[in-house]
């Protein structure tokens, strides 16, 4: 049976969360580990169902991979298998950054394709092109992509999107490849400057991380190395908009606010005061929040992942908002449950377009996926009454301890199994 939560409106948020590592980084660090025989030690690792299906993905290439609490231990061979074809794979398109590592330390990858994607689709053609433009022949072949390389050589590439996976898979590529790669377009996320910081600790040279352009220049071999997993941003500012939304008062530690600023700054606009430290940042409100426009846009852009908590604010501030995705086409499939709650809103292609209310109204709903699952508690926060949101699964892959951090924060939420 699935678990369901369910959420009694009006309370306000008041209090401290501290927000572990990154999931959109923690994944790619463990890939990474495949680059180096020995054991590699990832430290502030987020404790969310994703990271155990990721150490199934890297026992069946061959490592040992040991969890235990915030710390994940991976050991890798001297000889990987290089196939990931099997059902860990297939289940979890996270697993697709393996594709790099593999290509680079074996000379031949074979990774399954995860099924369909609730947020859209999600081609690998920028992923292929990048490998094949280091040397590598690359072929979708019976629900996998298999790439086979005769030693991977530098070369100038230049991506049509700075996609984040495209930019990881061309850089743990790269990183073992005779000569010189420069990457242009390249996605700047803090989750590519964390991976570029862990493989340049690992004896890479990997320069320019963070803009986009990055050059990595190619040596012989890799050693294992211990790693900090960065702030999880998304988590931050999750809880940055259940403040505003909810009018509280809620400190959030564990993140570089410089990771969020953008996120942050459409909060003050809303009315929210917004304080940031060194490590983390206090957003207090105090009345209804003001309507404000979102665009998603690749970093230093406003999240796509934050967009439905976008969404969630917008439904109940004063006046009218214009949302925008530009990333993931499929992504407001969320408005229909949102509609649900009530919510004044209507999608027009990649726009949708909110004129809020004062406050939702109660009822049952489905997450779709991580983010839109989290977008829905933040709106059941501020609906009357009690409100159940399914298949909570998908919120589980990527938030930590969710229930009882919002608890902690003063919320009425329990978990139903
Ligand atoms: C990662 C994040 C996801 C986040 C997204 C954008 C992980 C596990 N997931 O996903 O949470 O929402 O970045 O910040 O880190 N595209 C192509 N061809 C390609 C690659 C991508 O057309 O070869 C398109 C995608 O369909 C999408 C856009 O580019 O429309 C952005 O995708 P990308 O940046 O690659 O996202 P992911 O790495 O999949």
């Amino acid at each position: 049976m699935k678990d369901r939560f369910v959420v009694s409106g009006g309370a306000r948020l008041q209090g401290a969360v501290k927000v572990s590592g990154a999931k959109n980084s923690v994944l790619k660090l463990m890939a990474a580990a495949l680059l180096a025989e020995g054991t590699t030690t990832l430290t502030n690792c987020p404790e969310i169902l994703d990271v155990p299906l990721m150490r199934d993905v890297l026992e069946g290439l061959g490592c040992e991979v040991e969890i235990n609490g915030e710390t994940v231990r991976i050991t890798t061979p001297a000889e990987l298998k290089p196939d990931a074809d099997f059902e860990a794979v297939r289940q979890f398109r996270a697993s697709v950054c393996v594709l790099g590592p593999l290509t680079s330390r074996c000379g031949r990858a074979v990774v399954a394709l995860p099924g369909g994607d609730a947020i859209g689709s999600r081609p690998l053609d920028m992923h292929q092109s990048g490998l094949e433009k280091l040397g590598a022949t690359t072929r979708i072949s019976h629900g996998a992509v298999v790439a086979e390389a005769d030693g991977l050589r530098g070369a100038r590439i230049s991506l049509d999107f700075p996609s984040v996976g495209a930019t990881e898979n061309i850089l743990t590529a790269a990183v073992l490849a005779e000569g010189r790669t420069v990457l242009d377009n390249a996605a700047r996320e803090p989750e590519i400057i964390d991976l570029c910081e862990m493989l340049n600790s690992m004896g890479a040279r990997v320069d320019g991380a963070g803009t986009s352009t990055i050059t990595i220049d190619g040596v012989d071999k890799l050693h294992p190395t211990e790693h900090r997993v960065v702030g999880d941003r998304i988590v931050a500012g999750t809880w940055a908009y259940a403040a505003a939304m909810t009018r509280g008062d809620v400190t959030v530690g564990g993140i570089a606010p410089r990771h969020l600023h953008l996120a942050l700054e459409k909060l003050k606009v809303a009315g929210a005061d917004v304080e940031t430290f060194e490590n983390g940042f206090r957003v207090r409100m105090a009345q209804r929040p003001l309507a404000v426009d979102y665009q998603t846009l690749p970093f230093p852009g406003f999240p796509t992942d934050l967009q439905p908590m976008a969404i969630g604010i917008a439904a109940v501030a004063e006046g009218m908002s214009v949302i925008t995705e530009n990333v993931f086409e499929s992504r407001f499939r969320f408005v229909d449950e949102m509609l649900r709650l009530g919510a004044n809103a209507s999608v027009d292609g990649h726009h949708v377009v909110l004129h809020g209310i004062e406050q939702l109204s109660s009822t049952e709903v489905w997450s779709s996926d991580i983010r839109a699952g989290a977008g829905l508690v933040l709106a059941a926060l501020v609906a009357d009454g009690d409100t159940t949101i399914h298949d909570v699964h998908h919120i589980d892959r990527g938030y930590p301890h969710f229930v009882e951090h919002l608890q902690q924060l003063g919320a009425t939420i329990t978990r139903v199994s």
